[in-house]
């Protein structure tokens, strides 16, 4: 069976992995290349306004000290910036309390990253900056998530309009005519080709996958993107026979005689791999690239078809989470794809970023939509895989708000 909205999981193995490194290393060198005070920079400084200077000492200020995506939820009572009243765009799938959620206290917690203040989405600074610009969302029904969630957080200052879907609603773009920006959707399940194996007529689950083979549904849709925002990762967890140069390399979930078994997240790694080098060898494919990490399921006390559920109503402390996973695995490989593609984007004018949202939103098991989705034709499942508008993933866009403003100001000489 393939339920229309929710991507089953099926976590069969839970790898241990030593916290490597290699973490370390990612998390320290994504800040490692912002060099603000060039003596161009400072000419351009000393024109600005008042509040454009504080805000680059600030922000400057910040970036040396502070790493965006360590840290803890703590209580916030300022409320949302938006509810389900004032955003018209919130699909009845994430609108959870119409759908009969009925505590608030998941929405009273905000993101502070260990040694500095995040900023709250500010929508106007953010549709100055994306003025005649393109962003474009690759990915599956999360990276769609995402958008919907910057959607609500810019309807604060403007409803987008829907310019055009597909027939399945798979591509999708939305338009803000004062400030002449757009955003696109991309779906993809896997970023690069995979075909499902069909057994005597039925759909079987299981996947041919070549990594080395971009999927082109969504690459003949991205030129013309200014900023891109790629994750996937949902879909890894079933069997999958892995390709390269059109041979069998190896399987995930898979117990095949002579072929080796190899982990979902190398699998996920590859399919990266191919999709980052696509992007930073297209010249039309943007300029800013963002990788946004896996974000994990929260099911508990059974999967997505055997009546798990999601119901806890506040976050997890960070003793609370397992970093030994394979959730943080896909973490890892992510951000290690991104510092691979990060200095040849450089020698091209590109820059690759992580947004990585994994952690907290690993603290986040209060912020999936549970039972409360809309889900009239699924009675007794549960959607723990995506989040509940407004919730916990709106923090996402502060955070790609943040790393917009610095890629923004930084370039302005
Ligand atoms: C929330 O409100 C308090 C008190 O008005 C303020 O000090 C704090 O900065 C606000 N937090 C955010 C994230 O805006
Ligand atoms: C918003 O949520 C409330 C419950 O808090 C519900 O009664 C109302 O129908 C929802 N409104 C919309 C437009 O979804
Ligand atoms: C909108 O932005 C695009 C891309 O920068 C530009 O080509 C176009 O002329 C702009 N349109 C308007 C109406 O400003
Ligand atoms: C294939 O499907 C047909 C009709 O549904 C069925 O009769 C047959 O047993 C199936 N064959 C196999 C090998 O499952
Ligand atoms: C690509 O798009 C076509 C046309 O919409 C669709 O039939 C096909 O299933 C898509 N392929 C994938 C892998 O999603
Ligand atoms: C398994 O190994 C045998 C002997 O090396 C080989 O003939 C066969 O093609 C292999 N099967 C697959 C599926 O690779
Ligand atoms: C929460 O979910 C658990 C199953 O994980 C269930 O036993 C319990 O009744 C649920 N609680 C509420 C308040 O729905």
């Amino acid at each position: 069976m393939n339920p229309p909205t929710i991507e089953p999981v099926h976590c069969k193995k839970k790898e241990r992995l030593g916290f490597s490194l290699l973490l370390l290393l990612g998390l320290t060198t994504i800040f490692s290349f912002f060099i603000l005070y060039t003596p161009n920079h400072f000419k351009f400084i000393l024109k600005q306004d008042l509040h454009w200077r504080k805000f680059l000492f600030k922000s400057n200020h910040d970036y040396e000290t502070c790493d965006l995506f360590n840290g803890q939820w703590i209580p916030d009572h300022n409320g949302t910036l938006y509810t389900n009243g004032s955003c018209l765009t919130i699909p009845d799938s994430k609108n959870c309390q119409k759908y009969g959620r009925k505590d608030v206290d998941y929405l009273n917690w905000r993101w502070k990253p260990d040694g500095c203040d995040l900023r709250r989405f500010d929508a106007k600074n953010f549709l100055q900056i994306v003025r005649g610009k393109t962003l474009v969302f690759i990915g599956d029904s999360v990276a769609r998530n995402h958008m919907e969630s910057l959607l609500c957080l810019l309807s604060q200052e403007q409803t987008a309009i829907d310019m055009n879907k597909d027939a399945n609603d798979r591509f999708r773009t939305w338009y803000f005519p004062t400030h002449n920006f757009t955003i696109k959707v991309l779906w993809t399940k896997f970023l690069v080709i995979a075909e499902e194996r069909v057994f005597n007529g039925t759909n079987t689950g299981v996947y041919d996958m070549h990594l080395d083979r971009i999927e082109k549904n969504w690459t003949q849709k991205l030129p013309g993107a200014d900023y891109v925002i790629i994750s996937s990762g949902h879909w890894f967890f079933r069997q999958i026979y892995l390709y390269e140069n059109g041979n069998v390399i190896g399987c995930v979930y898979c117990d095949a005689k002579n072929i080796s078994n190899v982990k979902p997240s190398v699998a996920l790694g590859k399919a990266f791999q191919t999709s980052l080098k696509y992007i930073n060898d297209c010249k039309e494919c943007g300029k800013l690239t963002l990788l946004r990490t896996f974000t994990p399921a929260h099911f508990e006390k059974g999967s997505w078809n055997t009546g798990g559920r999601c119901n806890r109503t506040i976050p997890y402390n960070d003793k609370q989470i397992n970093l030994g996973g394979s959730e943080w695995e896909f973490k890892i490989a992510q951000i290690e794809e991104v510092e691979k593609v990060k200095k040849n984007g450089q020698n091209k004018g590109k820059r690759f970023e992580a947004l990585d949202v994994t952690k907290a939103m690993m603290m986040r098991p209060d912020g999936h939509p549970d039972i409360h989705w809309n889900n009239q034709w699924m009675k007794g499942y549960s959607d723990c895989v995506h989040w509940c508008l407004p919730g916990p993933i709106d923090v996402w866009n502060d955070l790609f708000m943040t790393v917009l403003r610095k890629e923004h100001y930084s370039s302005l000489t």
